[in-house]
């Protein structure tokens, strides 16, 4: 079957990310983290047989954007990131689609299964961040170890 194929009938098959360690950023909780991400690309896959798993992730979700978001902007803080602004901003987008969809599986838990897309598209979103946006910080943290 063809990635992507057959969505409307449940059949998840989209690739699953991989991480790498060369998207390490130096603070070892942030990576940590960072890595849950991309085994929530794997945990979304038994949401197909198991609509439980939506809950879980879903909860997983909303604990990660508020504390790892905090975490990572504590960082900037710290170090007076220049472009702060931008990526907490960044992290809101994401703070406010979590919720939202979260919100539209308590509204109705029987229609779990419709939320699978959404939300490996914003698994997908917040992956691409912390390749693209986060990776920003590793200048940071090196900072944070060794002051010039
Ligand atoms: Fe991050
Ligand atoms: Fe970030």
């Amino acid at each position: 079957m063809e990635p992507n194929k057959d969505s409307q009938n449940g059949d998840f098959s989209k690739e699953n990310k991989i991480w790498s360690d060369d998207l390490q950023v130096g603070d070892p909780a942030i990576d940590n983290q960072h890595q849950e991400v991309f085994l929530l690309t794997q945990l979304l896959d038994q949401a197909v047989r198991n609509s439980s798993v939506i809950e879980k992730i879903l909860t997983f979700l909303v604990t990660y954007t508020d504390e790892h978001f905090s975490d990572e902007e504590a960082l900037m803080s710290r170090q007076s990131f220049e472009g702060i602004d931008e990526h907490k901003d960044a992290h809101e987008l994401f703070r406010v689609m979590v919720i939202k969809l979260k919100n539209d599986y308590e509204s109705s838990p029987e229609q779990a299964s419709k939320l699978i897309f959404p939300i490996r598209k914003l698994i997908d979103e917040i992956i691409d961040h912390i390749i693209h946006v986060d990776y920003k910080l590793k200048a940071l943290r090196q900072n944070e170890i060794n002051p010039s």
